[in-house]
């Protein structure tokens, strides 16, 4: 059974219908990116599958849960990197992972406080624990959102955008994490991205949405390949066409 199952999806703000009908099911361990136009529904989607819009019709299950009925139960099992890292910046990077945990563990607080610790640790942060948001940089904070996303040990990792605005060796430390996060931990990933060079490294495939439709949807090698109008212009214009030969 997928981890992530998506049937018949649709959402729709007002008049407009920002996703058509979508599919898309994510096996245990994969990590599929989700690429597209501006404004093609990504970030939609995204929101549709952690539970923080309700579809207008269809369905999403994670990890078997339906996400429309049971979002805060659904939500458990998902971590999620936001674009913006999102953090609090009135508290030091330990608390901010610490926040979550609070909130949603029952355990005694030194295990809570080791769960902080095995996070920080993993994301190469261990010595940067005391350290306030604003003495980070663009990589470490988003380095802090990852600690936080899977300090609860979620099956799903949801990342909206986590290279974007980055360099690119900070690009390829957040990419090397991702893959790290997927194996060593096993968690199933979904990855909105508009970065050719970083999907190509760190996913198995990919769902390009256009215009509310999935424009594509399977591996990386057919994406290269693909003849649809809006990717090949991504393709060009991302200048990636060498892993296309
Ligand atoms: N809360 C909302 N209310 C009304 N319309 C919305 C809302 N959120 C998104 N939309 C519309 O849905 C469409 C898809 O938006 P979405 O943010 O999913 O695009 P995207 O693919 O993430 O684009 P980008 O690459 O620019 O981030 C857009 O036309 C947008 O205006
Ligand atoms: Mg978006």
């Amino acid at each position: 059974m997928p981890v992530v199952d998506v049937k018949n999806l649709v959402m729709r703000f007002g008049s407009a219908t920002v996703l058509k009908d979508i599919d898309l099911a994510v096996e245990s361990g994969e990590m599929v990116a989700i690429m597209g136009s501006s404004g093609g529904g990504k970030t939609t989607l995204l929101r549709c599958i952690s539970g923080l819009h309700a579809s207008t019709s269809g369905s999403v299950t994670v990890d078997g849960i339906n996400v429309i009925e049971e979002p805060e139960l659904a939500r458990t099992r998902m971590g999620m990197v936001f674009q913006s890292s999102a953090l609090f910046d009135f508290m030091t990077v330990f608390e901010n992972v610490m926040f979550g945990v609070r909130r949603h563990s029952k355990e005694p607080l030194k295990d809570q406080r080791q769960r902080v610790e095995i996070a920080l640790e993993r994301v190469g942060l261990k010595d940067e624990h005391h350290k306030m948001p604003a003495e980070l940089s663009g990589g470490m904070r988003k380095r802090v959102g990852m600690a936080r996303a899977i300090v609860l040990e979620p099956k799903v990792l949801l990342y909206d955008e986590p290279t974007t605005g980055l360099d690119p060796i900070t690009t390829y430390t957040i990419d090397e994490l991702m893959a790290r996060m997927r194996g060593e931990l096993g968690i199933t990933g979904l990855v909105v991205s508009h970065d050719v060079t970083s999907v190509m490294r760190v996913a198995d495939r990919v769902a390009f949405l256009h215009q509310g439709e999935l424009a594509y949807s399977g591996d990386k090698e057919g994406f290269l390949k693909s003849e649809h109008p809006a990717i090949k212009e991504l393709l060009t214009k991302s200048s990636a066409l060498e892993f296309a030969r």
